[in-house]
């Protein structure tokens, strides 16, 4: 038998899993041990850091419920979920509007809205703002009766569901017309910190960052035939646009608030206007899975196929 060592124990890891036979899994986690075993060699970790390191995954677990996923929060504040989101765009047949983090504020359940609605239930003075813009393909084709789903926070920076259990605000619904066009009535969005109660807050405040978000409407898109596209704009004049706390604002999303736009298609208020561009969808793109996850999906049994926290049944005899 060979001698273990901090040189020979990551060949000797590989060996004892290349029987692995799902082909896909046997490659990440063999890119998986050779990245983390590499880690832990160019820090030269030591004990006390790692049960430190397990201490902090172990209260990231705690916290999560269906309401909350701190692990999805660390993958996000770690700039994961942006780089994962980057790649996914990359295997688009066609380059369309680019993805931005789907965030733990998304629900299922939301109102379906006649183009024109208000979205907010509360609307103060010199808040109110129109939304409105095209969904195309990517050769500016008008799709049509294209599902256009946004929430935001309010003018006070919460969106509905912190602000008690069961309220919806700040969200809809809506069906593009034939030209492609949407358009309906909210409030200006507000920056907001993530939740920082946690031990990613504790982390992030250890890094000394602010924890904050740019003010942002997200935005989910879906047509027949086309690639689902999870997104967001971002509000140019944001003191925080060029240092999210998530990574998910981009130059390319970033949208100015007009305050006399000749196009816009209700009179008398500010407006901004965010045109999305859709890509074909592809074959592959039926099992890439979707951008983000609602947390409460996460802990519903067999919520992600194939991966399973339970242990096998024993082996009848
Ligand atoms: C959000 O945009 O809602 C969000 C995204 C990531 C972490 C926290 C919030
Ligand atoms: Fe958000």
């Amino acid at each position: 038998m060979r001698e273990l060592t901090p040189d020979t124990i990551t060949d000797a890891v590989l060996d004892q899993m290349s029987a692995t036979p799902d082909p896909r899994l046997k490659e990440i986690m063999a890119c998986a041990v050779k990245h983390l075993h590499a880690f832990a060699r160019e820090v030269n970790l030591t004990p006390a850091e790692w049960i430190k390191g397990i201490e902090f995954m172990t209260a990231v677990g705690r916290m999560c419920t269906p309401e909350r996923q701190e692990f999805i929060l660390l993958s996000d504040t770690l700039g994961l979920s942006a780089l994962v989101n980057g790649l996914h765009d990359k295997t688009a047949i066609e380059e369309g509007t680019h993805t931005s983090l789907l965030g733990p504020f998304y629900r299922e359940v939301a109102p379906n809205l006649a183009l024109g609605s208000q979205i907010s239930k509360h609307v103060k003075p010199g808040t109110e703002c129109v939304l409105y813009g095209r969904i195309t393909d990517i050769n500016d084709k008008p799709i049509a009766n294209a599902t256009v789903s946004v929430w935001q926070t309010g003018a006070d920076g919460l969106y509905d569901v912190q602000e008690g259990p069961g309220a919806v605000d700040y969200r809809g619904v809506f069906a593009s017309d034939a030209n492609g066009a949407y358009y309906l009535r909210t409030v200006k969005p507000l920056g907001y910190s993530i939740p920082m109660d946690g031990p990613v807050g504790g982390m992030v405040r250890a890094q000394a960052r602010h924890g904050m978000r740019p003010a942002h409407i997200h935005y989910l898109v879906g047509a027949p035939g086309y690639r689902e596209l999870v997104t967001a704009l971002y509000l140019r004049d944001d003191p925080h646009l060029a240092d999210d706390v998530v990574f998910g604002s981009s130059g390319d999303l970033a949208v100015d608030i007009d305050a006399d736009d000749p196009d816009c298609p209700i009179k008398g208020l500010p407006s901004i206007r965010f045109d999305l561009k859709l890509a074909r969808e592809s074959a592959a793109d039926k099992t890439s899975g979707r951008v983000g996850s609602d947390p409460s999906a996460i802990l519903k049994p067999a919520a992600r196929e194939g991966i399973t926290t339970e242990a096998p049944a024993p082996a009848a005899s």
